[in-house]
């Protein structure tokens, strides 16, 4: 058997690993797939549809696997770093979900296995690959903007419009829904760090406290004592730009969830509002004072090919709309099986795969990639670990009265790998 395949054992099948799993199966580089779901219902569903192997638990799948390469690691977001570290110390590589952990701790402990062992860790935050991040590091590298001297991302998701991914916890399940938003705060951070291309160096986080009384946010109410529904961080980077990371949870608003509003550079802005984006160019520096409408560039295929049929404002509700790929996004780089099954997921308005602006493609592919390339995917454990600490540590400064916290050196990766960078 080659070591150049993956052989990948899943843990954890809620919705979000089936939307990756038959991309899993059908990536050329990809020739085992199984599996471990703890509960009955899901893991006889997986059996039956999808006819891979299923273990009840993760330590069982491990130890019937021996010859499992990697793991990918799909439980819910606060066991991430527990499970991520028994990977590795079984010797796999690892594909996570978000977030790569809840602690400091878990975080330095995950990079320095990943560091010792050599072993590929990726993480699959959807946001990087969402139309409008690749488009500001793009046209940021380029030179378009100048140099950036602030940005604005956000994550909206109001917590009652996803009780439903807490079902699998059971009774332990209301204890569980109030986790601080920051801890799950690598969809605002993946888009702005990546974009601005630097590295946090303070942080300062405001939190609103819940006031609605349902039970999930408050004192002793959850795992957590966390009060806060909403929290607000302001970042300042190594490059001297700053930041405003907003991850909210009772919020009256609507999907696309995660977006950049504005990223503001010394010659141009770019600033987008539903499905209107705009780069206006200042009259600076000899340029042009310009506002081009660059929606055609950033917003879906779908979208795109409907405009002239919908109210550009409506189209911001319609799911439709936020599914499948964009003109921006590489998808040259994906084997051509997987290029197939977007178009045919898409002709047949079928979203589940295609979520998350198809970006759930990119993610398995760097990760296989990676692994059969000997490579670092362009999400390895040092860029996860600076999207995961910003929140960690967003909220430790909002639980400490908004102090003003210094990140960590998080290092860089080994100079003798090459990171893989699909932009
Ligand atoms: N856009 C995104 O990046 C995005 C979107 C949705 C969910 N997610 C992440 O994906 C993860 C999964 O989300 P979900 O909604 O599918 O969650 P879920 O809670 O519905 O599913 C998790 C499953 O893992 C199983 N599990 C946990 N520990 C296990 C073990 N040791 N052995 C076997 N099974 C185990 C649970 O029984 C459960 O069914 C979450 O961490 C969430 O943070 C990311």
């Amino acid at each position: 058997m080659s070591e150049k395949k993956v052989r990948i054992g899943i843990v954890g099948f809620g919705s979000f690993s089936l939307s990756h799993l038959e991309i899993f199966m059908a990536h050329p580089d990809v020739e085992k797939v199984v599996g471990a779901e703890i509960l009955d219902e899901r893991r006889k569903f997986v059996e039956e549809k999808y006819k891979i192997k299923m273990y009840k638990t993760y330590d069982e799948m491990l130890e019937k696997e021996p010859d499992l390469n990697s793991v990918g690691v799909f439980a819910q977001r606060h066991q991430h770093g527990p499970l991520i570290i028994q990977g590795l110390k079984a010797g796999k590589n690892v594909f996570t979900a978000v977030p790569m952990g809840c602690t400091v701790d878990e975080v330095f402990e995950i990079l320095d296995l990943v560091e010792k062992t050599g072993l590929t860790f990726a993480m699959g935050e959807t946001c990087y690959y969402f139309p409008c991040a690749i488009w500001n590091r793009k046209r940021i590298k380029e030179g378009v903007l100048g140099d950036v001297t602030y940005g604005e991302a956000q994550y909206y998701h109001n917590i009652t419009e996803f009780l439903d991914s807490y079902k699998s916890s059971g009774e332990n399940a209301n204890r569980e829904i109030g986790i601080p938003p920051m801890l799950y705060g690598t969809h605002s951070a993946s888009m702005l760090i990546s974009s601005i291309g630097s590295s946090p160096v303070e942080i300062t986080c405001f939190g609103y406290v819940d006031k609605i009384g349902d039970g999930f946010y408050g004192k002793g109410v959850n795992n957590w004592d966390n009060p806060f529904s909403n929290q607000t961080a302001i970042v300042r980077f190594k490059n001297g730009a700053i930041g405003r990371l907003n991850e909210f949870r009772r919020i009256g608003s609507i999907k696309p969830s995660s977006f950049i509003t504005g990223i503001y550079g010394t010659k141009g802005t770019y600033e987008c509002s539903g499905n209107q984006h705009l780069l206006t160019l200042g009259n600076v520096f000899g340029q042009q004072a310009d506002s081009i409408d660059v929606s055609d560039e950033i917003n879906t295929f779908s979208f795109i090919e409907d405009k002239g049929k919908i109210d550009p404002k409506l189209g911001r509700l319609n799911y439709k709309y936020h599914t499948g790929f964009s003109p921006i996004q590489n998808t040259a780089r994906l084997p051509e099986v997987l290029r197939k099954m977007e178009a045919e997921f898409r002709k047949k308005e079928s979203l589940d795969i295609i979520g998350h602006n198809g970006t759930h493609f990119f993610n398995v592919d760097d990760f296989v990639k990676a692994v059969v390339m000997d490579k670092l995917p362009p999400i390895n454990a040092w860029r996860a670990a600076e999207f995961t600490l910003t929140g960690i540590l967003a909220n430790e400064s909002a639980v400490n009265n908004n102090k003003t916290i210094k990140f960590p050196e998080v290092g860089n990766p080994p100079s003798d790998k090459e990171v893989l960078d699909f932009d």
